[in-house]
């Protein structure tokens, strides 16, 4: 199963993704984590890693060639990328390079490219990069993909979502942000998508979570779950630590319950 996390800047993606992916580890999944969010570095930080891995972007060639690369017919073979795994028409977990990935007890996680230079271009190729690594990538019943996208909405224009199985939507309690929720709703389901649900996330009491609950009902978007505001989460992120989980680590074992009844292969 492919699950993407998406959602407003700062509303909690990265941190969702990272509680997901230690419950689900925790539960005998084996989890990929891509990172697919061209500007913030601190993913791998905060899953317990020392080094953010190679982007894929390198094995590809760099972003001048990723576009060439991904619609060229390789049989011909003349560029170093056709040497590549993203010549393949599916990828296993397994195959990809080690020193594009960083492991640790069955979680491991990829990255896809990051913005480091000014006036290096758009971040259009990645987006290219994400959505053909996600199509090619093919999963054991064990295994679990969770996608951190970037904050917003444009990686729907850029298709990247074509192979995803469930959008969970990050909402914080911001106007913004259910505003967003509606959005990235309906764009998802636009490309066929059924599976998008949202999780509430910095909620400060229960209260205020009923209403947001209330406010994405009016959406039409089903909440799975409550991440309420927890300091050691906070705590942690400033400090740019592995996460530190007090009632979050709770919290989120009923989210991954209601995201893995309906796994598929
Ligand atoms: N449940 C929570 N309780 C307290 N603080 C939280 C919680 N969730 C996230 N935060 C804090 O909110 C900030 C943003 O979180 P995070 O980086 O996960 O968001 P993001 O959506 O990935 O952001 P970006 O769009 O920049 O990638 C961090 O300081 C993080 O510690
Ligand atoms: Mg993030």
């Amino acid at each position: 199963m492919k699950i993407s996390v998406c959602g407003k800047g700062g509303s909690g993606k990265s941190t969702v993704v990272t509680l997901l992916a230690d419950e689900a580890r925790a539960k005998g999944y084996r989890v990929l984590v891509v990172d697919s969010d061209e500007s913030n570095l601190g993913l791998y930080r905060m899953l317990g890693f020392d080094q953010l891995p190679t982007p894929l972007m390198e094995l590809v060639g760099g972003k001048k060639k990723v576009i060439k690369s991904m619609t060229r017919d390789f049989s011909s073979g003349e560029s170093e990328t056709a040497m590549t795994i993203m010549m393949q028409d599916t990828i296993l977990v397994d195959e990809i390079p080690a020193e594009y990935m960083r492991e640790k007890d069955n979680l491991r996680l990829v990255c896809i490219g990051k913005i480091l230079q000014s006036l290096e271009g758009c971040a259009c190729p990645m987006g290219v990069l994400s959505r053909e690594f996600l199509k090619k990538l093919s999963l054991k019943e064990d295994e679990l993909v969770i996608v951190d996208m970037e904050a917003g909405v444009e990686h729907f224009g850029r298709g990247v979502e074509t192979s995803i199985d469930s959008v969970l939507i990050v909402v914080e309690p911001s106007f913004e942000s259910l505003e967003l929720a509606e959005r990235i709703y309906s764009l998802a389901a636009g490309i066929g998508i059924n599976d998008v649900r949202a999780i509430l996330n910095k909620a400060p009491s229960d209260e205020i979570a009923a209403r947001l609950e209330g406010e994405l009902g009016k959406r039409g978007i089903d909440v799975i779950g409550c991440i309420h505001y927890d300091p050691e989460v906070f705590k942690s992120s400033m400090e740019g630590s592995a996460l530190d989980k007090g009632r979050a680590a709770d919290e989120i074992r009923d989210v991954l319950g209601s995201l893995l009844p309906r796994a598929k292969p």
